[in-house]
């Protein structure tokens, strides 16, 4: 009996150092998403500091009518090791964290005659990539509806709010789930890697 017992009590402090370092490899980048409640992402402070990766302005979709006056400008950052994990691989690591950024483009300004620059922040979206999600990907935003006021913390988007992220950012991406064709210095490593979907 006290032989089983410290049989037991041996194999019990084997497998806790073994999960130990299994959960310690796996441990998440220090640049990656930090959540509350497990899956609800808390908008990251600093992503001003992370890899600029690319812009658009005045993107619009198949579907949608009419050209916005002001044309808004989006602005896609990613987190460092991410981004350096990229230039290797042209894959994305797992826990990595897109933010796209939507400010209101302006035309006014000493000593502008033509052309635009940017103006206010108007909202914040996310995605990550992350293998806590059933389906490996999440989106976010962190808008509050019909306000200014960004959230510090949101929950991954479900159902009708989820589906057009899921199906555009599905069916019309270059490289995963990621816009990586609007991406140019990116994209040109993915065709290094031979990442990009065929068609592209
Ligand atoms: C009809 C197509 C479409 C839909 C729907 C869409 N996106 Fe995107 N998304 C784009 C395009 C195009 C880009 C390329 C970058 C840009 O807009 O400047 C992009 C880029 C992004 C990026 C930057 C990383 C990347 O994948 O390239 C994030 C984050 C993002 N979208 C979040 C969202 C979220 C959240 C939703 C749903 C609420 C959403 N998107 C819905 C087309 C779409």
């Amino acid at each position: 009996m006290v032989k089983l017992r410290r049989l037991v009590l041996i194999l019990g402090v084997v497998g806790a150092v073994g999960f130990s370092l299994g959960v310690f490899g796996q441990q998440q980048p220090q640049d990656g998403p930090g959540y509350v409640n497990g899956t609800s992402l808390v908008r990251p402070r600093d992503y001003r500091s992370w890899t600029f990766i690319g812009a658009g302005l005045g993107l619009t979709y198949q579907g949608e009518t009419g050209s916005r006056a002001a044309p808004m400008f989006t602005n896609v950052f990613v987190n460092p090791s991410s981004y350096r994990a990229f230039m290797q691989s042209g894959t994305w690591p797992n826990a990595t964290v897109f933010i796209l950024e939507v400010r209101r483009s302006k035309t006014d300004g000493t000593p502008i005659t033509g052309g635009q620059f940017q103006g206010d922040l108007v909202g914040i979206e996310a995605e990550v990539k992350d293998a806590r999600f059933e389906d490996g990907w999440a989106f976010f935003n962190f808008s509050e509806r019909n306000t200014s006021t960004l959230l510090d913390v949101a929950e991954p988007l479900s159902g009708k709010a989820l589906e057009p992220c899921v199906q555009c950012h599905t069916e019309h991406t270059a490289v995963e789930r990621t816009f990586v064709q609007f991406y140019p210095t990116l994209l040109e490593v993915a065709r290094q890697k031979g990442t990009v979907k065929p068609g592209f």
